[in-house]
């Protein structure tokens, strides 16, 4: 019997049922049939623990013995205000104030809702557009979906259903490029903020990484030059750190490699280590002290009933110590030096007539082609080689968990290369 599950993004005329995944342990997942897979991909990038960490599973299950849910409206609870008072420890400095959601789509929700509501406290009530970036990736919900790349995004058919905001060009020099290589891009920014100040409520952005529009990577100037024209034009800087949070371009977040303070953040996926849905929205004590006043207007009017889970909040302060005990950045600064070697460094996959460019930043790599066609196969052909990739569009990469070992980073850098090798161009 077919199964009632509805798969994401699936083409229901030709996919084929999905395996079955049964178990996991480390950074392999295993299906039904026996067969243990390599995850390249960490599941959409959460499990930067791999699966079945011990230390994980027992905070779930410790947490369960005492309180598994409670509603937040009027009521707390020690995992949600440690949670809250760690991630102000570790985020960029000045950002001291946490509102919880259940997901990365909602985290960016209640983001650009706060912007909107800060400005009518504030008596500005026309800033109450997004400006966002062509690339990029903010989720599938509604709100979400109006501030993708709305070309290239998946949402396009959506456009008559969802508010019209502002685009400014996708950043086009790259993560190393100077301060001089950044000005196109800036001015690219200054001219939509010029143009549309008065209505635009906050700039948002996935800092140094546009992941799922292509892991596009960008500057730290960028951010930087971001930041001054943020505060030029009175609009809120927002970071989406949904794929860039915890460790994934090299530093513990995107933000710090240009030692810039968003006015908000969002953070989710490697939060709790994947082990549960949850997302947190940070802001600095300027975008919060707006909202305290006399009026009823001055509350926050949202309140998704799962946010601060107790069972999420208490895994994602184990994810935490997990990380910084075990020196989880050095892990992904040695994993990088393997993929750069693996991938920037091997001259015949560079020159090979299908692959466009090749990128690495932290523990990301992506292998971009020239037409999307040339990437048809390439899963089944990894599978063969025991590792799970899902390529997406025109791009071949690999975001594993921090704990994969060298060997395995070989085997999926392998099975990408092997790929190529594979089809004669
Ligand atoms: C940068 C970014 N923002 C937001 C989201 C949405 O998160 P979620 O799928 O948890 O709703 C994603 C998901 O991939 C993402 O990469």
């Amino acid at each position: 019997m077919t199964s009632p599950v509805w798969h994401p993004y699936a083409h229901l005329k030709t996919q084929t049922p999905p395996p079955k995944v049964v178990g996991g342990d480390g950074p392999r997942f295993t299906l039904e049939s026996g067969e243990s897979l390599l995850d390249a991909t960490c599941s959409w990038w959460c499990m930067i623990h791999g699966y079945r960490h011990p230390r994980l599973v027992e905070a779930i299950q410790r947490q369960a013995d005492e309180l598994c849910h409670v509603m937040l409206g009027g009521l707390t609870h020690e995992p949600a205000d440690s949670l809250a008072r760690e991630l102000v420890r570790i985020t960029p400095e000045g950002l001291n104030h946490v509102f919880f959601s259940d997901s990365g789509s909602v985290g960016m929700e209640v983001a650009m809702k706060m912007a909107v509501q800060y400005h009518y406290l504030r008596g500005k009530p026309a800033k109450h557009r997004m400006l966002t970036l062509m690339k990029a990736y903010h989720g599938d919900t509604a709100g979400c979906m109006a501030v993708c790349d709305p070309e290239e995004g998946m949402h396009s058919l959506f456009a008559g259903f969802l508010p019209r905001h502002h685009f400014a060009p996708a950043p086009a020099a790259g993560f190393a490029a100077s301060r001089e290589d950044v000005q196109p891009d800036l001015d690219a920014l200054r001219d939509v903020l010029e143009a549309h100040h008065e209505e635009i409520g906050a700039l948002l952005m996935e800092p140094l990484l546009q992941a799922a529009g292509g892991l596009n990577m960008v500057s730290p100037h960028y951010l930087r030059g971001a930041r001054e024209l943020c505060d030029e034009f009175d609009v809120l800087l927002i970071f989406d750190e949904v794929a860039t949070g915890f460790g994934r371009t090299g530093k513990m977040f995107a933000a710090d490699h240009a030692a810039v303070t968003p006015d908000i953040m969002v953070l989710s996926k490697g939060l709790t280590g994947g082990y549960l849905g949850h997302a947190a929205t940070l802001a600095t004590d300027r975008v919060h002290d707006a909202f305290i006043g006399d009026s009823e207007l001055h509350a926050f009017m949202h309140g998704p009933t799962f946010m601060g889970n107790p069972l999420a909040c208490r895994v994602a302060l184990e994810s935490l110590a997990v990380f910084e005990e075990d020196d989880y950045l050095g892990r992904i600064e040695a994993l990088n030096g393997v993929l750069r070697e693996e991938l920037l460094d091997d001259a015949g996959l560079a020159e090979h007539p299908h692959v466009a460019d090749v990128r690495v930043l932290g523990a990301t790599a992506v292998i971009e082609v020239h037409d999307a066609d040339s990437l048809e196969g390439a899963a089944d052909f990894a599978r063969t080689q025991g590792v799970w990739l899902r390529a997406f569009g025109r791009w071949l990469y690999t975001m594993p968990a921090y704990i994969t070992s060298h060997d395995d980073m070989r085997r999926i850098t392998d099975a990408m290369k092997g790929w190529f090798r594979s089809q004669a161009g």
